[in-house]
């Protein structure tokens, strides 16, 4: 696969694989034996980026994200780069599908989590360290010294943070250099696009989270998709909800005949689209099976002029679809 550079030096498969949905959030986690061979499979094709967070789990496994990927990245361990986030736990005494997130990046707790993920992923660097939520209680700044001395201690190469905004951004790289924000980008979630000045003149990076809607601009589900309750976060997601689904049917469908045109699929056309438009856009696509993941890797190879980039913003932003979801509450 092709690769991508982000901030100064950190390079990656220019398609990345989010590991989230194998352990969390997507209903019950996948099978461990299935997955660690998908890993694997995952590297021979190419990718060498692969997205977890300590808080990838369930209740009665909480880092088993992590824990999974150390196993199973082990033997690809010098070719490979993995990210990981701190800085979150989830209110488990909230019946809520998708439970409230608790923010602490108390310098203290940080140096406890990078140890954990180092020592859950087998390994004694994490390639990106990204700050998973803003804490309104430590400034910005105090966590980007702490990343400043993890990064002299060889524990991180680099750092970034998740839903960022401009600000914050420029407040934390003024303390120790970003190298990439991670933040929710798809044709359904854009507003991040007047951020992107921002990034250039800064040379950081986006690695787009849920850069196809959850899944839904593939084009895969309809009205009738059952989605555990529970367990499954697309249960409550606005964009899966039976009457949202009708109305995004316009939108999906003038992504299968772009898909058509293209020679490509509608999953494809989502991620080629962010790909072609910045050359330090990383999406990371979610996927527990092998023929997406090649599928999803594909995209890498489309090519979309800045004409046909620029068209389908102008498009999307006539469209009427329905909103998106945009991540769990965060408890301040
Ligand atoms: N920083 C953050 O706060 C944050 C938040 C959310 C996610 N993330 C990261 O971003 C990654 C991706 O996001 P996401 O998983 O939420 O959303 P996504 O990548 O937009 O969509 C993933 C969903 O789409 C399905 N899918 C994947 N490829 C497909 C294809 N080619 N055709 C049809 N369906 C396809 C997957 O199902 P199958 O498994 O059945 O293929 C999965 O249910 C996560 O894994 C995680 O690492 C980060």
């Amino acid at each position: 696969m092709k690769s991508r550079t982000l901030g100064k030096d950190f390079t990656v498969s220019a398609v990345g694989l989010g590991c989230m949905g194998m352990s969390h959030g997507y209903g019950k986690p996948r099978d461990k034996k299935e997955m660690t061979e998908l890993l694997a499979q995952a590297v021979d094709f190419g990718y060498t980026f692969f997205d977890t967070a300590e808080v990838y789990g369930t209740p009665d496994n909480p880092h088993a994200n992590e824990t999974l990927l150390g196993e199973a990245l082990k033997p690809f361990r010098n070719r490979i780069q993995i990210g990981t986030k701190f800085g979150i736990h989830f209110d488990l005494d909230s019946t809520a599908t998708n439970k409230p997130i608790v923010t602490d990046a108390r310098p203290a707790g940080i140096r406890q989590s990078v140890d954990a993920s180092l020592q859950r992923l087998q390994t004694d660097h994490i390639d990106i360290y990204y700050q998973h939520r803003q804490d309104p209680k430590v400034p910005v700044e105090e966590v980007a010294s702490v990343m400043a001395d993890l990064i002299k201690e060889g524990k991180i190469l680099h750092w970034g943070l998740s839903e960022v905004d401009a600000d914050t951004l420029r407040r934390a790289h003024a303390v120790c250099p970003v190298t990439a924000v991670q933040n929710r980008y798809s044709m359904m979630a854009r507003w991040y696009e007047p951020m992107f000045p921002v990034l250039e003149e800064l040379n950081v990076g986006l690695v787009a989270f849920s850069p196809m809607a959850n899944g839904l601009l593939s084009g895969r589900y309809d009205s009738h998709s059952h989605f555990e309750k529970g367990t499954d976060y697309r249960s409550i997601m606005p964009q899966f909800q039976e009457k949202n689904m009708e109305k995004n049917q316009e939108l999906i469908h003038w992504i299968q005949e772009l898909a058509h045109q293209k020679n490509a699929t509608p999953a494809q056309i989502s991620l080629a689209w962010m790909l072609c438009k910045k050359p330090w856009i990383v999406p990371i696509p979610g996927t527990t099976n092998l023929g997406r993941l090649k599928e999803n890797g594909g995209a890498a190879d489309i090519v979309l002029t800045q004409d046909e980039v620029r068209r389908i913003d102008e498009t999307l932003e006539q469209i009427d679809m329905s909103d998106v979801f945009g991540g769990s509450k965060v408890e301040k």
